[in-house]
């Protein structure tokens, strides 16, 4: 039903060439498997060297940010026509790091969001609470609100190419995972969310979950119904880790491997 979808964010790490052979080696231990999609999303400065080395592969190509605007006078930032000229085929949005690190609010994700879409640019889209908020039980109240916020004017159509990712904040780089059971609630409720917006399409929409994913705790979140992948951050930047994600999140009937 839905495909699932292993993501490694590289964030701010690996020089071109650092990159390059962590690919290669991801490649290595993925090809020839099957009923599983996987995406790596370098800093900007790899992404030319890392698509190149993924020519004639079955990995995908991710950026961790773009801007609004396809061109124009807006120093420093990326566009959607740039990636896609670079092959890339995903793009992370409104990762907590943005949100928290370099202020990004809900309405400028919205933007983004909606600018992937139109370049048909998949766009990877986090949600999630932060330590305080989920002390104080808000995390269904955040999720919803950023929900709204950041899917805003989304079309059926557009929500068939959007993923989202929950990624509760107290999770990422802490190595304090969410409990699978954590994990598939928060799931749960945003399928619900998506449910009542467009119910056509809750079913479709893969959500990933994000936070200190690693090899030896992925399996339990991942059988949970309502997970259909990860978005992998530091365990996605040693290829041996990565490799043990992705053939934990395989569909349990898929003995054999990737189509390269
Ligand atoms: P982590 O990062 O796996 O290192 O916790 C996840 C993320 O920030 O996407």
């Amino acid at each position: 039903m839905r495909t699932p979808l292993i993501v490694g964010n590289w964030k701010m790490n690996l020089n071109t060439r650092e990159a390059t052979n962590l690919v290669k080696s991801i490649f290595a231990g993925v090809r020839g498997l099957g009923g599983i999609e996987v995406v790596v999303c370098p800093s900007y400065t790899a992404l030319s060297a890392v698509s190149s080395a993924l020519e004639k592969t079955n990995i995908g190509l991710g950026a961790q940010n773009m801007y609004t605007e396809p061109e124009g006078a807006f120093t420093g930032e990326i566009s959607p026509l740039m990636l896609k000229d670079l092959g890339c085929r995903f793009v992370i949005l409104g990762h907590s790091e943005r949100r928290a690190v370099f202020g990004e609010k809900d309405a400028l994700i919205n933007k983004k969001v909606l600018t992937a879409l139109k370049y048909s640019i998949v766009p990877i889209v986090c949600v999630g609470e932060t330590l305080e908020e989920h002390e104080r039980r808000e995390t269904e109240q955040v999720i919803q609100r950023q929900f709204e916020g950041t899917f805003k004017d989304l079309t059926a159509t557009d929500w068939k190419r959007t993923v989202i990712a929950y990624e509760p904040v107290w999770a990422i780089g802490t190595g304090r995972t969410a409990m699978p059971s954590q994990a598939e609630e928060a799931h749960a409720f945003i399928r619900e969310l998506l449910a009542s917006r467009v119910n056509e399409v809750a079913d479709e929409v893969r959500i990933l979950y994000g936070g200190s994913i690693k090899p030896d705790n992925f399996g339990k979140i991942m059988a949970q119904p309502n997970v259909d992948g990860g978005l992998v951050g530091g365990a996605s930047l040693k290829a041996e880790s990565f490799i043990e994600i992705v053939k934990s999140s395989l569909p349990k009937n898929e003995t054999s491997g990737i189509k390269s």
